[in-house]
């Protein structure tokens, strides 16, 4: 690839990850682009991947009932002369903080919210880290052919809930049963839901906003309502501002009904539209790495275990930042300095995996690992050394006691214990008074997983014991008394020796504020 044609490949690419609370329908619009996109024939591909709940027993049950979150960590396909990386953010019961880092490989997201429950909590979590970032989040409401809440406290409860202004592209014409189709502002034109005039879908729109012409929804009040709501919306909110898309501090949003595919299409059009290409990176030092550099560089971001049953294999998930990936081409490992050859690697489509030739910036490859590779790393070919900045660390919010269920076994137990921790499977504690260990995770399952592959892989069973959720917050070592620590807010330590409290809940945290007004407690995020 010339220079020329590697400028031409990463302004092609948009990748980006769905965010949303479980349920909220990003299973089923992820199908429905998948369909755009030509890589599944019918709907209902994915969605049989998916199944109920998470049972512990082994390994294996674990792939399978995780379905779509590791057979489709990452999909792909090319629509409208552009690559669409979309990466899955794992929800329901294996949310991690392999979800948040997720987000740390992606130039924007869409957020799906189903239209009857508005933001709930999941979904605001999520947008907090992308707005840290300050990446384009772009707003699909979920589920008009259900009865929901009203477009204009949707709307509104997104500039309150999350502080992020909206602007909405369409307007639904009712809801539920009685769901018209969408006032597509930004298209000029009114798409019909379930067109009754023979195929008929698209009605276009005046110099005054209205339709065009004679049609029987003109005659029906919720037409009226709609004129009315969208000039409220001109009136009083935002006005479109790429600029501010950009940034993250506007969301265009889009309705529609994800089931029926309805408004799917026309929001993929506008997003792509939008959507930025892949964006420099950030160093440690604060320099940026252009996608077009010529050498290439990237980072990972996740470390997924034994994707094969059958072998005992690890994939390190990069995200590309520049440069040119060839299979078999040699890179540098920034943490050690080694030289490694990068031979084995994939790309991840729907139902299979593929091995990948060459990929760009914006691109997500999975090398093979043996264990050189740890969340975080740099890899970077050329001379000029390269080193991405710190992914962050996701404050942990379920909390366990962990111990070797055999004494006899500390040696397995603590090798065990210090890599799985170091590749970023679970956060480890330890108790300032008892020394006790603690692991704490931002979802079950990287306890279930844990304890599964402490067992399988270190030949360690560990005996873990709940603690609940607890509130994980930082203090000063000099302003630290331990004579601070209570019940109600434990203390403990991190892996690099920094205490903090583990409070019972926000009452505790706010007595303790109270007691100690001069104290300051932080949060990683
Ligand atoms: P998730 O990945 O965000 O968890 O959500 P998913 O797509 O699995 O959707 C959750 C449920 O909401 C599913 O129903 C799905 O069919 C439904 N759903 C998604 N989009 C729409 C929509 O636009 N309209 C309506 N009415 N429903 C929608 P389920 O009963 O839980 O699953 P299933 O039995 O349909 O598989």
């Amino acid at each position: 690839m010339d220079q020329k044609q590697l400028e031409q490949a990463v302004e092609k690419r948009r990748t980006f990850a769905i965010i949303s609370h479980p349920d909220a329908g990003k299973t089923t619009i992820t199908e429905q682009l998948l369909l755009f996109g030509g890589v599944v024939r019918s709907a209902g591909t994915v969605k049989a991947k998916k199944t109920g709940n998470f049972a512990k027993s082994d390994w294996m049950e674990i792939e399978k009932k995780r379905g779509i979150s590791v057979t489709s960590s990452v999909m792909q396909f090319d629509y409208d002369d552009k690559r669409v990386v979309i990466l899955d953010t794992p929800g329901h019961e294996d949310f991690s903080e392999d979800t948040y880092r997720t987000l740390m490989a992606v130039d924007s997201a869409v957020m799906v919210i189903d239209s009857a429950k508005g933001i709930e909590p999941q979904t605001k979590k999520l947008f907090q880290i992308c707005k840290m970032r300050g990446i384009p989040i772009f707003t699909f409401i979920n589920k008009l052919d259900r009865d929901g809440r009203e477009p204009l406290d949707l709307t509104a409860e997104l500039e309150e809930v999350l502080g992020i202004e909206a602007y909405a592209m369409n307007w639904p014409i009712g809801m539920g049963k009685g769901f018209k189709g969408i006032y597509d502002r930004f298209n000029n034109r009114i798409e019909l839901y379930r067109s009754e005039n023979e195929g008929e879908s698209f009605l276009e729109l005046d110099e005054n906003g209205e339709i065009k012409g004679n049609h029987p929804l003109k005659q029906e009040s919720i037409y009226r309502q709609v004129l009315e709501e969208i000039e409220l919306v001109k009136g009083a909110g935002s006005e479109f501002d790429e600029e501010k898309i950009e940034k993250g501090e506007l969301t265009p949003v889009f309705f529609g009904s994800a089931l029926t595919n309805f408004g799917v299409k026309t929001f993929l059009d506008a997003y792509l539209q939008f959507a930025p290409a892949p964006a420099k990176h950030r160093t440690e030092e604060g320099n940026f790495v252009e996608p077009e550099d010529e050498e290439f560089s990237g980072f990972v971001f996740k470390i997924q275990a034994n994707m094969n049953p059958n072998h005992r294999d690890r994939i390190a998930f990069v995200r590309i930042c520049s440069g040119e990936f060839d299979r078999g081409m040699d890179v540098t490992l920034q943490r050690t300095g080694k030289k490694i050859r990068l031979s084995n690697s994939t790309q991840f489509m729907a139902d299979s995996r593929e091995v990948v030739e060459t990929a760009v910036a914006g691109d997500i490859i999975g090398l093979y690992d043996t264990g050189n590779f740890q969340i975080g790393d740099t890899i970077y070919s050329g001379k000029k050394k390269v080193k991405f900045e710190k992914l962050p660390q996701f404050t942990p919010e379920l909390f366990v006691h962990v111990r070797a269920k055999n004494v006899m076994k500390q040696k397995s137990f603590h090798k065990g214990i210090e890599q799985l921790v170091q590749e970023g499977a679970v956060q480890l504690y330890q108790s300032y008074s008892t020394g006790d260990y603690i692991l704490g995770a931002v979802g079950q399952l990287q306890f279930e997983v844990f304890q599964f592959r402490m067992a399988n892989e270190y030949n360690s069973e560990v005996v873990m014991e709940p603690m609940g959720k607890k509130i994980a917050r930082w203090i000063a070592p000099e302003q630290l008394d331990e004579k601070m620590s209570s019940s109600r807010n434990l203390l403990v330590k991190d892996r690099q020796g920094n205490p903090l409290f583990l409070f019972e809940n926000e009452f505790s945290e706010r007595w303790f504020k109270d007691k100690y007004p001069d104290v300051e407690l932080t949060s990683k995020l």
